[in-house]
């Protein structure tokens, strides 16, 4: 399917980046722009800068950057098309579908869904019809779970053979490689296909708009040497970090209740839901992402994490408590008695026992001060010193300093600690982060003229400060004013600029400028279809210490219009400039070289104009 330029543009023209990524990303705001955690790598301190005013994004941790369309590509991990026609429909502007496309049929991602689709339902006519099934039915009926449960869950059962389902998906035509893909088939050394998750129980997992997206698989029996749990393998559809099992059956209850309870297990979040506890999801295996945390903020602030309290489930959550408090949220801790888990908890003591315990539920701080005095590390002055450091650490991650300090009020009267140590603790621990920015700032500018040297490959033969101007004037071009742009094209041409990313970035500029179109930054690096170039302009761009900043900030009663007019001349003067002085540098080692007085003179002219060019120039800009 094709969409006309115009149209692309249009459609994005109509979209405010700001509204596509913050609802994903917390966002704050930070001077002109909007800063938040990067989505696309890990980070601790923010990178990730939004700027609405240019309709751009850029990570300056791992150089992620372009307009709404970029975003949403990566995001989403969907093509461009697709994230051209997601952004039409919620702006409210419809794309033509063409005749072509209706030809084309389902795209790829669609044709994985539909796989898994009618996979789950195969894995549920198994567990309920199949003879093969008895042994699965009689688990779950020996777990407690109800007919009812099982179809809201779309539980399953794969029947115990090699090639069960691979016959089931012949006969369905479902493309076999597709199977294979998705986890469903596996294939041996040889090539051979055989069922994967052959005679296990079967949990779809679904994305939060509900829709399977991936498979976890249990054995019936516990045995050794066997994983308890086979779940499916990262495919297109499916990124284990940026799911939470069982989302979807439980937004509704947990908006309405504004708390999620946060489980392991998928059998600890089925039985729960069955027993009527429906605010719950479950991180199923793997650590808590941030990502994962991201996604559960759209729903509640405030979460319940349910670990088991031994210290591997201590030290499981304290990661977790970390994340979470980057985002703000509100975290308590509550634990069941030893030997249970929630899934076996509520089967055994029923719904009120198990809300009784949720009640209860501790503050982090209050828990993991708990924690230690249980272990006794309060009796003793070292290891009092020690602990407090410890307990000081998430403290520090929370951004809120009323929220900080009442914390630490609270913790000093139960503990009977001094308020006093606590807060000297934290004031080191936060100098300490203030340390590690101030690391990750030079990482940063480290990185940066890495990935410049990238895209900009260093030319022995160009003076580093005319590339500095030339990039400086690069810059200027996406700072979404006209004038500005008039002038720069009306003075520079392609063949003055001597890196060739630069020129195409001028010529599309040029291009842009000459068609009268949209010249804000989001739109112009739209034109530009090379990712790396992408990353380049909206580095440059959004980069916190430009020159034309200073120049704002030595100029504070000017118009920011004029500032920039003005600036631009003065940058577009120095860089003509430098051009003549490496002319005249050339002149001057001719002269050394020249042979009689007549070529001298005629060096000497020629120097004479370069000095009246260079006056000229002056004249006209300054
Ligand atoms: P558990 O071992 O606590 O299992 O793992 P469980 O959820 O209580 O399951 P039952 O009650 O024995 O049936 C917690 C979660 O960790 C993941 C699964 O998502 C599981 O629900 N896990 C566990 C795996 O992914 N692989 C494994 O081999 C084990
Ligand atoms: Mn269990």
């Amino acid at each position: 399917m094709v969409i006309p330029e115009q149209k692309i543009e249009e459609i994005r023209a109509a979209a405010n980046i700001y509204d596509f990524i913050s609802p994903h990303i917390a966002l704050r705001k930070r001077g002109r722009n909007y800063i938040g955690l990067c989505p696309f790598h890990n980070e601790k301190t923010p990178s990730f800068t939004v700027s609405e005013e240019k309709q751009i994004f850029h990570c300056f941790g791992c150089h992620a950057g372009g307009n709404v369309y970029r975003f949403i590509m990566d995001y989403q991990k969907i093509s461009f098309i697709e994230a051209v026609q997601d952004v039409a429909k919620q702006v409210g502007i419809s794309v033509e579908v063409t005749q072509t496309e209706q030809t084309e049929g389902p795209s790829e991602q669609e044709m994985l869904y539909d796989v898994n689709t009618i996979a789950a339902r195969y894995f549920l006519e198994n567990l309920l019809n199949a003879p093969e099934g008895e042994t699965a039915r009689k688990y779950f009926e020996n777990r407690k779970i109800k007919l009812s449960t099982i179809r809201t869950f779309g539980l399953g059962y794969a029947l115990p053979a090699w090639e069960a389902f691979i016959n089931f998906a012949r006969d369905k035509n479902i493309e076999l490689n597709k199977a294979v893909q998705l986890g469903l088939i596996g294939k041996t050394n040889e090539g051979r296909l055989y069922d994967k998750f052959s005679g296990r129980i079967i949990f779809p997992i679904f994305s939060s708009t509900g829709r399977v997206i991936a498979f976890g698989g249990r054995i019936l029996e516990n045995r050794e040497n066997t994983a308890k749990y086979l779940n499916s393998p990262e495919s297109v559809v499916y990124t284990k970090g940026r799911v939470l099992y069982g989302l979807s059956h439980a937004k509704d209850d947990i908006r309405k209740l504004n708390k999620a309870i946060l489980v392991e297990g998928y059998m600890d979040l089925i039985s729960l839901h069955q027993a009527g506890v429906k605010n719950v999801v479950a991180v199923s295996g793997t650590a808590l992402t941030e990502e994962q945390v991201q996604l559960l903020s759209r729903y509640t602030k405030n979460v319940v994490l349910l670990f088991d309290a031994d210290a591997a489930g201590m030290k499981a959550a304290m990661r977790s408590i970390e994340l979470l408090l980057q985002r703000d949220m509100e975290i308590k801790i509550a634990s069941l008695p030893s030997g249970e888990d929630p899934d076996s908890y509520v089967n055994t003591y029923g719904k009120q026992a198990f809300e009784k315990i949720i009640d209860r539920a501790q503050n982090f701080l209050e828990y993991q001060t708990d924690y230690f005095q249980k272990q006794g590390l309060f009796n003793e002055p070292s290891t009092t010193a020690d602990a407090i450091r410890e307990l000081m650490k998430p403290v520090a991650l929370i951004q809120d300093e009323l929220k900080r300090s009442l914390l630490i009020k609270t913790i000093a009267k139960k503990f009977n600690l001094r308020e006093m140590l606590l807060e000297d603790e934290l004031r080191k621990t936060l100098a300490g982060h203030q340390r590690e920015d101030q690391i990750e700032a030079k990482r940063r500018k480290n990185v940066e003229s890495k990935v410049l040297a990238e895209i900009l490959p260093a030319d022995k033969q160009i003076p580093q400060h005319i590339f500095n101007l030339e990039v400086e004037l690069i810059k200027l071009l996406f700072e979404g004013s006209e004038k500005v742009v008039e002038l720069i094209v009306h003075h520079i041409n392609d063949e003055m600029l001597l890196s060739e990313a630069n020129a195409a970035i001028f010529n599309e500029v040029a291009e842009a400028y000459n068609a009268d179109a949209d010249l804000t930054a989001g739109a112009l690096i739209g034109r530009i279809k090379d990712e790396k170039i992408q990353q380049y302009i909206s580095n440059i761009t959004l980069e916190k210490y430009s020159i034309s900043k200073m120049w704002e900030e030595l100029h504070p009663d000017e118009v920011r219009g004029n500032i920039l007019e003005k600036y631009t001349k003065d940058v577009l003067c120095k860089y003509k400039h430098a051009h003549l002085d490496e002319n005249a540098k050339e002149f001057y080692l001719e002269m050394e070289n020249a042979q009689n007085d007549d070529d001298k003179i005629i060096i000497m002219k020629r120097l004479r104009e370069l000095n009246r060019e260079k006056q000229l120039i002056s004249d006209e800009l300054l």
